[in-house]
């Protein structure tokens, strides 16, 4: 197996995958959470390492175990995985699959929360949370060549992840329909478009390891004469 990693399109290319949800805690025993199950970034991470990139996996917690031939690093918060990614630069490729917190509470507790009689339900208290997408896409000059983000939208999917490509800075966005009548979230197929500057693509409704290899290919062609250009 070894032999044929080395072997693969990506041999000597660095990349990094964001995976999984991120939970922010509200007190030791309590978290917010969201309802990601990992398994696009998981797979995109195993694709990538299956043609030969050295692949470093930085996940939430989820229920999947680590891929193969990968190096999984394993986070809780938003804040934590945004530390580890930006510990991996250089990498030649990012592809932030990861449905992390947009907001973090900013009055957790040490201690558990207690009910107090008659007194009214705890105020939780949010505070935005870094955006690691478009921290890498600023990188200055540890930017990875190719920094490909996701979009999870219900509705005007296109329209919503267009504006997303631009906001965050990044180079292509795998437009992503989550609405419950797809069952994207937790289940195996994934119905995507890819948005790059070229224009939009419609991809087939497939697994979700299907359009993991699919990216994976077509970063292979898109990083042509960049690979290992960091060693
Ligand atoms: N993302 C990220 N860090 C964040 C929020 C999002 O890296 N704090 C990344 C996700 O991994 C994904 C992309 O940004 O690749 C888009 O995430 P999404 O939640 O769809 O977009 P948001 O900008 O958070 O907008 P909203 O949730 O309001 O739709
Ligand atoms: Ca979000």
């Amino acid at each position: 197996v070894e032999g044929l990693l080395a072997a693969g399109p990506l041999r000597g290319v660095k990349a990094l995958v964001t995976s999984g949800p991120t939970f922010e805690p509200i007190d030791p025993v309590r978290f917010i959470g969201n309802r990601s199950s990992g398994k696009q970034g998981h797979a995109i991470a195993s694709a990538l390492a299956r043609l030969g990139a050295e692949v470093t996996l930085v996940t939430g917690p989820v229920r999947l175990t680590d891929p193969a031939g990968v190096t999984t690093v394993h986070v809780e918060t938003a804040r934590e995985m945004l530390g580890a990614c930006l510990g991996r630069l250089p990498v030649d490729v990012a592809v932030c699959a990861a449905a992390v917190a947009d907001w973090t509470v900013s009055n957790a507790s040490k201690e558990k929360r207690k009910k107090e009689a008659g007194a009214p339900p705890p105020a939780i208290e949010l505070a935005p949370n870094p955006d690691i997408l478009a921290t890498l896409s600023e990188s200055g000059g540890a930017r990875p060549h190719l920094v490909v983000g996701f979009a999870a939208e219900t509705e005007r999917v296109l329209e919503h992840a267009g504006a997303k490509l631009e906001r965050k800075g990044c180079d292509w966005i795998v437009a992503n329909d989550v609405s419950p009548a797809t069952g994207t979230f937790g289940g195996d197929f994934n119905t995507v478009h890819l948005i790059t500057r070229a224009g939009t693509e419609p991809w087939p409704r497939a697994s979700k390891a299907d359009v993991a290899e699919r990216l994976a290919w077509r970063i292979v062609d898109a990083l042509g004469g960049h690979k290992g250009e960091q060693e």
